[in-house]
């Protein structure tokens, strides 16, 4: 068998070998960055350097990054698609490009995992003529001379050979990088059913049908273009953006199209089997049990990440999770599942990655957080049933809504109603999910908009104004002061921070006062890039949750570095002078946990 461990080593050592140096991975919840709730891929912290700025660390990069990606929530279920997972990526700031890229990646596949050539196929962009964006001929070209037969490479269109964080051209903001791409799958063999609503009909299966047989394992993003007013310009140098999915490199090393059947989950089956009492075999028990093992797993790294469950953004990502879990556990096991009955499930997660991501200790941080809301949720469950008992003509809305506001999915719904020999209009149902989708899905493309990615004036003003404000908490309420997160959006600022003892109204006045004072003062905004040591020496402040590499880049405000006001460990972008961010004014403080607490500042 094919470990993880392997595949982690065998990774970082190739990109080792040809002078790569390892960024560490950021935290899941991405901090002083507006565009998206989670971190979703291994380039959403170089989203700077892509752009042009000059990375501590030089031109070459790899890492492992744990992602999660909370649009996918509904697509889980089936052999290969995840919440959580961990991406291996490698990056070429300005250095090489498609060549070295697809002919390295190849001999990764080829020579390092000892992948059988045959079962390899490639995908490369077949163009945009709406966008100007050409075909990748050279990509192409390349898989050929690499030995790569015509009929292993299939083209397509920016829908899947174009990658961006917003995804297809159409959607990027301006100031978003993108770019083609081309993606590697590995074939699991015929023996998957032929199908007839795919959209490439006429291919009959090909690397991207949903059927199983083929599994994306890598990606190579080629990042040359910015989206601009006037459709796309020229990065300052062409990079290259790579990211393959742990898991699913895991099982095609294994052969076994189940990312589920890997060491990385099946742990987690094998508790959650024992908990329902029903085994991992027909498809529709296989579905619930990879949902739940996926969605424990996400609610673990989440709440290890500092999010807690609530009514809003990421809490309410994770509340979802939980629901869900207890949803299909109840209907696998025919009773509620209470939360007890989960910690070997969560105890198996964390035993999976510990010495990677855990530490013994957090087992007792995580397992209460995962108890409450199931508790919690076990209440809802109930009041979704009395209400559901009190239905008499179910309407497609009402089913909605119980899926809605009490989490009860369609199909449980459906047997509660079946019971009583009641039945609703699925395409009701249908329409109200589809609004509801086509709503979720704006509101997370607007995400994107109006942040650091645009590089929009606010977002840097703000930026900016965000190291002032955690100088000025540290020297008007003492050396207690670290801070717990931010989120920046063109609008305002919030800024978590622990504090020993509660900031008063007054120690406030004087933090607001500082702030515009140092605005005032029109102080330069620079950076210098140190070794870490170094940097920590000289008292610039660093965000605990995270990693630091051997080179950090730090932003200072003020005439020289000595001289500073304000020294962070950050990676940009702010503004040039403190003059540009305006006047700064509190206008929210909250307590949100023991010791903690929230400033919105605008
Ligand atoms: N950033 C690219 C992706 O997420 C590699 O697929």
């Amino acid at each position: 068998m094919f470990t993880h461990l392997d595949l982690r080593k065998k990774f970082a050592d190739f990109w080792k070998e040809k002078n790569h140096k390892e960024v560490p991975p950021i935290s899941l919840v991405p901090q002083n960055d507006p565009t998206t709730l989670f971190t979703g891929s291994g380039m959403q912290q170089l989203v700077p350097y892509l752009l042009g700025e000059v990375h501590p660390l030089g031109k070459r990069l790899y890492n492992i990054q744990p992602c999660f990606r909370s649009q996918d929530v509904l697509e889980i279920g089936d052999n290969r698609h995840t919440t959580f997972f961990e991406m291996m990526g490698n990056w070429s700031l300005g250095d090489y490009f498609k060549k070295e890229q697809l002919s390295w990646f190849w001999q990764f596949l080829t020579q390092i995992l000892g992948f059988d050539k045959k079962r390899l196929y490639v995908t490369v962009f077949a163009g945009d003529k709406k966008n100007n964006l050409d075909p990748d001929n050279e990509s192409r070209k390349i898989w050929l001379e690499l030995g790569v037969p015509e009929n292993h490479i299939f083209s397509y269109g920016p829908e899947k050979n174009w990658w961006s964080r917003a995804g297809v051209p159409d959607n990027m903001p301006e100031g978003e990088p993108g770019g083609p791409d081309s993606e590697v799958f590995y074939d699991f063999g015929q023996d998957f059913k032929l199908h007839e609503n795919s959209p490439y009909s006429s291919l009959k299966c090909h690397p991207n049908c949903d059927c199983g047989r083929f599994l994306e394992i890598g990606n190579s993003v080629f990042m040359q273009f910015k989206k601009t007013k006037n459709g796309f310009e020229e990065l300052p140098a062409k990079n290259v953006d790579f990211g393959g999915g742990l898991e699913r490199m895991l099982a095609a090393a294994n052969n076994n199209p189940d990312v589920f059947l890997t060491e990385l989950y099946l742990p987690i089956i094998k508790n959650i089997e024992k908990i329902v009492d029903k085994k991992y075999e027909n498809e529709d028990d296989k579905r619930k049990i990879r949902i739940i093992a996926d969605h424990l797993k996400g609610a673990v790294f989440l709440i290890k990440s500092g999010v807690y469950p609530s009514n809003k953004e990421r809490g309410y990502v994770l509340r979802r999770l939980l629901r869900r879990v207890t949803i299909k556990m109840y209907q696998l096991k025919g009773k509620k599942v209470l939360a007890n009955d989960l910690n070997l499930a969560v105890e198996a997660i964390i035993e999976i990655y510990k010495n990677i991501y855990f530490e013994e200790k957090d087992l007792e941080e995580i397992k209460p957080v995962i108890g409450e809301e199931i508790d919690r949720f076990n209440k809802t469950l109930e009041k979704g049933f009395s209400i559901l008992q009190k239905i008499e003509k179910p309407t497609g809305k009402q089913v909605f809504d119980l899926y809605q506001s009490y989490g009860f999915p369609k199909e449980l719904t459906e047997e509660l109603l079946k019971e009583k020999g009641l039945t609703f209009n699925q395409k009701e149902f249908d329409e109200e999910f589809e609004k509801h989708r086509a709503l979720s899905r704006t509101a997370s493309v607007g995400m994107f908009k109006g942040g650091l990615a645009d590089h929009s004036k606010n977002t840097l003003r703000y930026h900016t104004a965000t190291h002032l404000l955690h100088q000025a908490l540290f020297d008007v309420l003492g050396e207690s002061i670290r801070q717990e997160g931010s989120h920046i959006t063109g609008e305002r600022l919030r800024f978590d921070f622990y504090c020993a003892k509660k900031p008063t109204t007054e120690g406030l006045k004087e933090v607001e006062k500082i702030i515009n004072q140092k605005i005032k003062e029109e102080l330069p905004v620079n950076f210098v890039v140190l070794p870490k040591e170094e940097a920590y020496k000289i008292g610039a402040k660093a965000f605990f949750k995270e990693k630091y590499p051997d080179m950090v880049k730090v932003y200072y405000i003020g005439q020289s570095l000595e001289t500073a006001y304000s020294k962070e460990f950050c990676g940009g972008p702010h503004v040039t002078n403190t003059k540009e961010i305006g006047k700064i004014e509190i206008f929210k403080f909250e307590k949100i946990g023991a010791n903690l607490y929230r400033i919105y500042a605008k």
